[in-house]
C-alpha cells in the first residue's frame, strides 16, 4: 500500500513538473486550476508569488536597488512587477518568467489613474460630471489602451472619500460624499474590467486606499488615522463596498493606520470586514513598502514581525518591501504562520492570473499591432475631450460675460497654463515610452483653433505658478488694455497636488493673484480659468473677477475642452463633489456635518454659538454647487407617499425647466435630513440625483427614489439600523441652494 502511494506521488511529481502549468485542468474554472497547480508548487515558488517588484525604468515610490531581479523572475521568486509598460518591455519580462520551472506568468501592474496614453480629466474633475456613465466610458478608453500595452492591472480605482484639501490626493479620487462616490466607483469598475476579466481589453482593478486615507490627520499624507467605528463604516467604507459589489479583483492596503493600526496589519479590516462580511475572493496588495512601514509605525520591531502581521492579516501581496521575501519561509517552517494561509493568498492571485488567461497565452496582451491601433484609436481623444468638458465648473458669469464670441477682434490669453503641455496631465499621467507631446492640446491651440479669422489672440506669460517673479507684468496690462476680453489662467503646478503633496496653504501660489489684480485694474472684462487638483482658497478672485471657471486639469484634450467652454459649443453643467473652503481655518469642512447643540443660524449669529467669531459659517463654494449659461427652475414636488413602510420605495418628482436663454444640463439633487435618529445624523446628505439635458424654454419632471436602505445608518454600537420617524426631502440645485422641501415619515 505504501509503495503504491509512493508511486504514485512520484508520477504525480513527473507529470507536474514535466508539463507546464498552463495544460492542467483547462477544462475548470480558474479556481480549480489554480489549485491544481498550487500542489504543484514548492514553498519558495509560492512565496514568489506574493512578492510585487518595481520595474527599474520607473518609480512611484522608495526604490530597492535589486541587482538580483531578473534572477528572481527567472526562479519563479516574483509574481508581479509594477511600472511596467509596453508590448516591448513586458514581452521581455514574461519571456523571463517563462523559464522558471512551472512557467507561471508574471502579472504587470500600473497606475493607470485616468487614463494612459489618452489622458482624461483627474478623477476629481470628473467627478464633478456627476456622470458614472462617461467615467465608465472613459475608464473603458483607459483598459483598452493599456491592456493593449501589455499591462494586466491598474491600481484604480482610488475611492478614498476625502474631506480635507489640504490633502495632496483628494484629486484621484471623487471628493467627500459616500454615495456619490460609491457610484463612481462602481462605474470606475465596469469600465476598467469591461464585461469580465479575461478579454484581452480589460485589465484587473484595484479599490485603494483601503481604509480611510483620505482622513490623514491635518491633511498631511500618510498621517494617522483615527476615527469611530460608525464613522468608518457609514462614510469611508461604502466606496470600497461598492467597489467589491461591482466585482473589483483585488484591493490595495492603505499606508495609514487606523486607530492605531496599520491597515496593512489590520485583520479586522482585511479579513473581517472585506472577506467575511462582504464576501470579496479577489486579492489584496498592500501599498508600495507598506509592509515593512509598520516597523516605523511602531506595531512591530523588524521585518520579520511585519510579515506575521500582514500575511495574517489577509494581506496577500506584498508591493516592494520584500518581507516576504525575506521572511515568509522562516515564517512557515518555525509555524508561526500557518501553510494554509499562504496558500490562500497564493491561490487567489493564481486565480485571477488563470481568469485574465495568461495560463492559457502568457502573451496575449502582447501584441506590437494592437499597442499601435488602440492608441492612435481617433475616437479616445474625441471621448477625452466629451469628458473633459463635462469636468469644467463654472463658478460665476457677471452679465453673461461668458459664453465668448469667436468673432470678438482682439482676445488677450495670459498665464501659465497657456501654452503648459504636460501641466495638462495632472499627477498621475503614464510616463508612455515614445509618445509625442504634441498629442496633447494645448489651450493655446485649443482656442486658436476655434475662433475666427478676424480674431486675433495676444499672449503673454505673465508670472509662474510659484515664485516672487514680476518681471512680466507690464508686458502683460499692455496686452489686456487692448483686448475686448482676457482670458487669464492660473493655479497650481501639476506637481502641487498628488502622492506627498499636501500643502498647510491652499491659496492660489506666487504672485498670480497679484497679477489678476492689475488686470482687473485695466477696466477690460477678465475670465479667469483656475487649474488645480485641490479645491484651493482664492477670496480675492471669487469676490473680484467678473467669471470664474474652474478647470482641474483636464488631460490630453484639454486646450479643445477649454475652447469648447468658452465660447459656448458646450454649457458647463459640472458641479463640485468637495466643498471649497473659504481659509485653511474652515477646514475640516463638508455639507453633510451635524447640527451640533448650539448651531448657528447665520453669519450673524455668534454669540455662544457653534461659529468661528471671524469667520462665515459657510464655505465658499458648496458641495455640489455649479453654474451653467442657462438657470434652472424647480417647482412641482411630488411624493407619491408621505408615510411609508420600510419595505416600501417613495418616488419623489419635480418638475425642472430651463428658464434661460441657452440649451443645457441641470444636476438636480436630492438631499435628506434626518430629524431624530438614536445618534444625531448630518444636516443633509445626498441620496439621489438626475443629470437633465434641457432645450431653453423646455421642462421635464424627474423621479428621485428613497427607501428604507438609503435611510439607514450606523447605531452607537456600529450596528447597520433603519429607524422609524420624520425625513426633510430636500430637491436643489446644490447642497445649500435647497429649491423645494417635503417632510415624509417612515413608519413601523
Ligand atoms: C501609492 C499607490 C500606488 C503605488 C504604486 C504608492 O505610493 O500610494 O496609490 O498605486 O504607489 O505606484
Amino acid at each position: 500500500m505504501k509503495t503504491t502511494r509512493t508511486l504514485a506521488a512520484m508520477a504525480w511529481v513527473l507529470v507536474m513538473t514535466t508539463f507546464p502549468a498552463q495544460l492542467f485542468s483547462q477544462a475548470n474554472d480558474a479556481y480549480s486550476r489554480a489549485d491544481s497547480l498550487l500542489k504543484m508548487m514548492t514553498l519558495p515558488e509560492k512565496i514568489g508569488q506574493l512578492n510585487q517588484y518595481n520595474d527599474d525604468w520607473n518609480a512611484t515610490g522608495p526604490v530597492t536597488v535589486d541587482p538580483g531581479k531578473a534572477e528572481q523572475v527567472k526562479n519563479g521568486e516574483v509574481g508581479s512587477l509594477l511600472n511596467c509598460v509596453t508590448v516591448q518591455r513586458t514581452r521581455k519580462w514574461q519571456s523571463v518568467a517563462m523559464q522558471s520551472r512551472l512557467k507561471i506568468p508574471l502579472l504587470f501592474g500600473q497606475d493607470v489613474i485616468h487614463g494612459y496614453k489618452t489622458t482624461f480629466p483627474i478623477p476629481l474633475g470628473e467627478s464633478c460630471s456627476w456622470d458614472p456613465d462617461a467615467i465608465e466610458r472613459s475608464e473603458r478608453v483607459a483598459a483598452d489602451e493599456a491592456s493593449a500595452a501589455g499591462i494586466h492591472w491598474t491600481f484604480a480605482p482610488m475611492v478614498d472619500i476625502a474631506r480635507d484639501p489640504r490633502w495632496g490626493r483628494v484629486m484621484e479620487g471623487s471628493g467627500e460624499d459616500p454615495y456619490l462616490g460609491s457610484l463612481i466607483a462602481a462605474a470606475r469598475v465596469r469600465g476598467l474590467q469591461g464585461k469580465k476579466l479575461g478579454g484581452t481589453n480589460s485589465l484587473m482593478a484595484c479599490a485603494k486606499h483601503f481604509a480611510a486615507y483620505g482622513a490623514a490627520i491635518g491633511g498631511r499624507d500618510y498621517n494617522s488615522v483615527d476615527m469611530s467605528d460608525r464613522l468608518l463604516r457609514e462614510i469611508y467604507l461604502p466606496p470600497f463596498k461598492a467597489a467589491v459589489d461591482a466585482g473589483v479583483a483585488t484591493l490595495m492596503t492603505s499606508f495609514n493606520d487606523i486607530n492605531g493600526v496599520p491597515s496593512t496589519g489590520n485583520r479586522e479590516l482585511l479579513t473581517q470586514i472585506l472577506r467575511k462580511e462582504w464576501g470579496f475572493t479577489g486579492f489584496v496588495v498592500s501599498d508600495w513598502g507598506s509592509v515593512g512601514e509598520m516597523i516605523n509605525h511602531g506595531n512591530v520591531s523588524n521585518d520579520y514581525e511585519a510579515a506575521l502581521s500582514a500575511i495574517n492579516a489577509g494581506c496577500d501581496m506584498d508591493m516592494e518591501s520584500r518581507c516576504y521575501r525575506n521572511n515568509l519561509e522562516k515564517l512557515v517552517k518555525e509555524g508561526k504562520v500557518d501553510i494554509f494561509a499562504i496558500d490562500e493568498a497564493v491561490r487567489r492571485i493564481l486565480e485571477k492570473k488563470f481568469e485574465l488567461g495568461l495560463f492559457d497565452d502568457p502573451y496575449r496582451f502582447c501584441n506590437e499591432e494592437r499597442e499601435r491601433k488602440a492608441l492612435s484609436n481617433p475616437e479616445h481623444p474625441a471621448m477625452a475631450r466629451e469628458m473633459a468638458r463635462k469636468s469644467i465648473v463654472l463658478l460665476k458669469n457677471e452679465n453673461h460675460l461668458l459664453p465668448l464670441s469667436p468673432t470678438l477682434k482682439n482676445i488677450a490669453v495670459i498665464g501659465p497654463m497657456v501654452k503648459a503641455v504636460n501641466q495638462n496631465k495632472g499627477f498621475w499621467d503614464v510616463n508612455v515610452p515614445g509618445v509625442d507631446s504634441n498629442f496633447v492640446v494645448t489651450w493655446w491651440q485649443g482656442i486658436s483653433a476655434r475662433v475666427s479669422r478676424e480674431t486675433t489672440l495676444h499672449y503673454a506669460h505673465g508670472c509662474d505658478f510659484e515664485g516672487t517673479s514680476r518681471a512680466g507684468f507690464e508686458e502683460v496690462v499692455a496686452i489686456a488694455k487692448q483686448a475686448d476680453v482676457v482670458l487669464f489662467t492660473m493655479g497650481e503646478r501639476r506637481d502641487m497636488s498628488g502622492e506627498a503633496r499636501s500643502r498647510s496653504d491652499i491659496g492660489i501660489p506666487g504672485v498670480q493673484e497679484e497679477l489678476l489684480e492689475l488686470l482687473l485694474k485695466t477696466g477690460k472684462p477678465v475670465v479667469v480659468l483656475i487649474s488645480a487638483g485641490r479645491p484651493l482658497v482664492f477670496k480675492y478672485t471669487a469676490e473680484h473677477a467678473p467669471a470664474i471657471l474652474y478647470t482641474w486639469w483636464l488631460g490630453s484634450e484639454a486646450g479643445n475642452a477649454i475652447a469648447d467652454v468658452l465660447f459656448g459649443d458646450y454649457n458647463p453643467s459640472a458641479k463640485f463633489t468637495m466643498t471649497f473652503p473659504r481659509s485653511v481655518g474652515q477646514i475640516p469642512i463638508n455639507y453633510s456635518h451635524f447640527n451640533t447643540g448650539r448651531p448657528a443660524r447665520n453669519d450673524s449669529d455668534r454669540v455662544y454659538r457653534s461659529a468661528y467669531t471671524d469667520l462665515s459659517i459657510y464655505p465658499q463654494y458648496e458641495f455640489g454647487y455649479g453654474l451653467s449659461y442657462t438657470s434652472f427652475g424647480y417647482s412641482n414636488l411630488e411624493v407619491n407617499r408621505k408615510q411609508f413602510r420600510k419595505n416600501e420605495v417613495i418616488d419623489i418628482h419635480v418638475t425642472i425647466s430651463n428658464t434661460g436663454a441657452f440649451d443645457g444640463e441641470e444636476i438636480a439633487q436630492l438631499y435628506v435630513r434626518d430629524l431624530v435618529g438614536s445618534v444625531s445624523r448630518p444636516v443633509s446628505e445626498l441620496k439621489d440625483f438626475a443629470k437633465v439635458f434641457l432645450r431653453k424654454g423646455e421642462s421635464t419632471t424627474v423621479t428621485f427614489h428613497l427607501d428604507a436602505a438609503k435611510l439607514s445608518f450606523y447605531d452607537q454600537h456600529a450596528q447597520l439600523v433603519s429607524e422609524p420617524g420624520f425625513f426633510d426631502v430636500m430637491v436643489g440645485a446644490s447642497s445649500r441652494d435647497i429649491r423645494l422641501q417635503e417632510r415624509v415619515e417612515m413608519v413601523k
